[in-house]
């Protein structure tokens, strides 16, 4: 048979007991775990679930047509054929079993071409990723004088298709064959050189962390790497908040409106210029993987191949306009690629104090690092940069004539100091930096709970205007006269005095916040309620305790106590 001329066979035994992995209906199949060497030449078994009525059988490999087989208990049973070999999912359901059954899978024989052979149809990736430093994996000095190029333990991750039939050999044998290439990304791909127009071989585009977490991983004796994908996996970046996730799963316009921050795939969609609607409406649940920050293919943002640069000073937002179609995305992408990387997802999208609806989100971390949200005693904050946001006023608190924040959000939390030398993927921020400047180290004691004793006045403040000042129509029981319409979570239960008896964040007690029409008597009579609540959530919810630019988090609730003292003393 055409597809199976060297068949490339897996073998798994089947007990069908043990826990049901949550394969999720119409989900999109990912490389599920990091094989060696990046996307597998070769079929891999990656799961086996079992369901009420079978069982799932889940491998990962080329594309192409696949076969399943199944035998019974007996060794010396006969394998059976299960259906017929045009499996292209890469995934089977199998109802009719044996309790013990043996699986076995057969598919397209590895072919490797080597990226010369691209270049004919894709010059535009070409030209670019054959200058990345994947490329010269296998040439570069370094690699060369560690005598990496005879060492087999080496090789996995810095040829292509190392150990497999047509893979790298050695440099004499294979020389097209050396350093990180396209098909380690994107599976062999001969077959599709040969014929690009057969939709069944053509390659992969695989999107998951899993692909770079095949060579990005941690260290083994006989060799040293930062364990970047183990770091990633247990950060932040690696899960979709489950609330983004219930909003993306409500509406198609969700993927664009929450996806674009939260999930990897729609936002590289977007990126792409695609319709997350029609491209990944069931795959929004991918997380901010590598290639959402690194681009594979690009050789701007220098070595690192960051879609966007580290630092700027530019003031961003991303509003809710800027995310209604694809072409205002499209158009929003190609004028912010001066703006920090970081800054594309973590700004205030375009927050007002006359915000009614709901709090400030808690993605305003650049804004704030520039001093560029919330509301000060003379106006609006435009421009108020604090001594970690990284500018060259603040250069002499250099160390040694380094000046350990012109990285901005990346010194902090992707910092090498940390990490044996290497960039950091766990996203705390590495309290090592603190001390080239601080002197004792870190300062963050003394803010934290200077904040946290502002704050609390504030909100008492807020609570206490609620009871004796507020308008008599927003004092109804369970309405919270200050509120955002969605409460923003610090609602407090007052007494009549003004004084908190019990609080709500995160607990089940629901308080409300006034509805459209209290919100428009507030914004028309009591407007420095509304300033003062907003620099409170904005502070708060912006997640650093002040850290982020400390002297302007104290100014804003500064101001905001004067407001809620003057309104109290009318
Ligand atoms: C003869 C021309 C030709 C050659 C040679 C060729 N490709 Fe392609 N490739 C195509 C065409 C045409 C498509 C389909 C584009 C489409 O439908 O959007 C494609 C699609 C792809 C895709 C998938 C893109 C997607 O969005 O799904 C990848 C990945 C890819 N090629 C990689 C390679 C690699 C790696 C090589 C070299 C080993 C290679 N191609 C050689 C013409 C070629
Ligand atoms: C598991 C995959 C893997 C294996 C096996 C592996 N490497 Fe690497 N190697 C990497 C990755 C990934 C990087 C890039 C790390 C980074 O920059 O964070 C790298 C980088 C390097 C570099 C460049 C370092 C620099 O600072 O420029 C050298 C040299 C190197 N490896 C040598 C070796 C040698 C020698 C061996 C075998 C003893 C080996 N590697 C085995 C994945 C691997
Ligand atoms: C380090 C991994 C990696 C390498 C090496 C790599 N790619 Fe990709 N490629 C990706 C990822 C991830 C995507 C999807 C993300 C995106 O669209 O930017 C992608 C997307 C593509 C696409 C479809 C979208 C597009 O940008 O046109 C094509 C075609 C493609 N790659 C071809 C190639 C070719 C040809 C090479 C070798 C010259 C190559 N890739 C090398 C990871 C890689
Ligand atoms: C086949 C193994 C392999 C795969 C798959 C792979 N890499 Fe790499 N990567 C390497 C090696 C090896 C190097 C070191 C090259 C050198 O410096 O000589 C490297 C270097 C890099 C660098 C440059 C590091 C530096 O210090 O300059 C970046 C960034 C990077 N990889 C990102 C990625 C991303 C993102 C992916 C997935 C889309 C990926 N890699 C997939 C092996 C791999
Ligand atoms: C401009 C980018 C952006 C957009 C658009 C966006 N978010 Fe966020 N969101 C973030 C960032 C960044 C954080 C994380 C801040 C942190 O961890 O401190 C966050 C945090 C959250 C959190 C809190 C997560 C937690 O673990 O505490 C929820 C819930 C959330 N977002 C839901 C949504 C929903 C629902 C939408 C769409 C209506 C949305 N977001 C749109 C960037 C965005
Ligand atoms: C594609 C959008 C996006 C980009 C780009 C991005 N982030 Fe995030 N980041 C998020 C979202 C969304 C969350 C919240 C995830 C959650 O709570 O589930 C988050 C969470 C975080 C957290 C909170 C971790 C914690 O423990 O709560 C930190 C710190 C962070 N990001 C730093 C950075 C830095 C630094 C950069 C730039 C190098 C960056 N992010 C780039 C979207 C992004
Ligand atoms: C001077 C170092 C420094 C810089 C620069 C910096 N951060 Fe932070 N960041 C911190 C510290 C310290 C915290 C508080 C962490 C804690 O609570 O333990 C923090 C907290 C955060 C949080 C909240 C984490 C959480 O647990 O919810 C996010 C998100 C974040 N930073 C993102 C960023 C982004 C994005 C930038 C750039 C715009 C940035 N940071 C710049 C040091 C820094
Ligand atoms: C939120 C964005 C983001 C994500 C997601 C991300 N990176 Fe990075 N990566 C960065 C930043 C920022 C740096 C450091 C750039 C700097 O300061 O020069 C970096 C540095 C690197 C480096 C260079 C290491 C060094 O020491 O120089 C490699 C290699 C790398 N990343 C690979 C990966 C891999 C693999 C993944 C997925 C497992 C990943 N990155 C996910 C933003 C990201
Ligand atoms: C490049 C030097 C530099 C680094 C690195 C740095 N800071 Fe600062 N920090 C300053 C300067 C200068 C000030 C005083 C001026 C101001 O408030 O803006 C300051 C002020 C502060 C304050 C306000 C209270 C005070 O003591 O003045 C806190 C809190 C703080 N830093 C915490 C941190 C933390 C936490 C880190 C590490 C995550 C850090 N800083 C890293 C330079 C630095």
């Amino acid at each position: 048979m055409k597809f199976l001329s060297a068949s490339f066979l897996i073998l798994v035994l089947v007990l069908l007991f043990g826990s049901k992995s949550p394969v999720l209906a119409q989900s999109v199949q990912h490389l599920a775990v990091p094989q060696l060497g990046g996307l597998p030449g070769a079929p891999v078994m990656t799961g086996a679930a079992k369901l009420t009525n079978g069982l799932q059988l889940t491998w990962d490999g080329p594309s192409g047509y696949y076969q399943v087989f199944q035998k019974s208990n007996g060794l010396k049973a006969a394998w059976i054929a299960l259906g017929r070999a045009t499996n292209l999912s890469r995934t089977a359901t199998i109802t009719s079993l044996y309790s013990n059954a043996f699986f076995r899978v057969s598919g397209p024989a590895p072919k490797y071409a080597g990226s010369k052979v691209c270049i004919s149809c894709h010059l535009g990736v070409c030209r670019y990723e054959t200058n990345t430093p994947h490329a010269s994996a296998f040439s570069s000095a370094k690699f060369m004088a560690s005598g990496g190029q005879t060492n087999a333990s080496c090789l996995p991750c810095h040829t292509v298709g190392y150990g497999l039939a047509t893979g790298f050999v050695s440099a004499t044998a294979t020389p097209l064959l050396g350093g990180v290439q396209c098909e380690n990304c994107h599976g062999p791909a001969a077959s599709h050189a040969a014929a690009s127009d057969d939709p069944t071989v053509r390659p992969r585009v695989e999107i998951a962390a899993t692909v770079c977490g095949g060579c990005h991983h941690a260290s083994n004796t006989s060799y040293t790497n930062p364990p970047t994908f183990e770091q990633w996996i247990g950060s932040d970046h690696a899960a979709v908040t489950p609330d983004a996730l219930r909003a993306m799963a409500a509406s198609t316009t969700n993927l664009n409106t929450c996806g674009v921050c939260h999930s990897g795939s729609a936002r590289l969609a977007l990126i792409n210029a695609q319709n997350p609607a029609t491209t990944v409406a069931h795959d929004y649940n991918l997380p901010i993987t590598c290639a959402v920050c690194h681009d594979p293919h690009s050789t701007n943002g220098g070595p690192v191949q960051l879609r966007g640069p580290v630092s700027s000073t530019n003031v961003f937002h991303l509003a809710g306009t800027d995310v209604a179609s694809v072409t205002a995305f499209t158009n929003k992408y190609a004028l912010s690629t001066n703006i920090n990387l970081c800054a594309q997802c973590h700004n205030d999208r375009a927050a007002a104090w006359t915000d009614t609806a709901s709090a400030p989100h808690r993605s305003a971390q650049y804004n704030f690092l520039l001093g560029s949200v919330g509301e000060l005693s003379d106006g609006s904050a435009a421009f108020n940069p604090g001594s970690h946001a990284g500018l060259p006023e603040s250069a002499d608190y250099s160390v040694s004539g380094t000046f350990y924040l012109t990285n901005q959000c990346a010194a902090c939390h992707f910092s090498a100091l940390t990490s044996g030398g290497a960039h950091s993927h766990t996203l705390q921020p590495a309290y090592a930096v603190c001390a080239k400047c601080h002197d004792p180290a870190p300062a963050l004691a003394y803010l934290k709970p200077e904040l946290t004793n502002r704050v609390s006045t504030l909100i008492f403040y807020l609570n206490r205007w609620a009871a004796i000042k507020a308008p008599a129509s927003l004092r109804t029981n369970g309405v919270v006269a200050w509120e955002y319409t969605t409460p923003g979570g610090l609602s407090w239960q007052t007494n009549a005095l003004g004084y908190v008896t019990s609080w709500a964040p995160g607990s089940a007690v629901n308080f409300t916040g006034p509805n459209a029409a209290g919100q428009s008597l507030l914004s028309a009579n009591y407007p420095n309620v509304l300033r003062a609540r907003f620099n409170l959530y904005l502070v708060l919810n912006e997640g650093s305790f002040g850290v982020h630019n400390p002297s302007f988090a104290l100014s804003l609730l500064s101001a905001a106590q004067t407001w809620m003292i003057q309104e109290l003393n009318k």
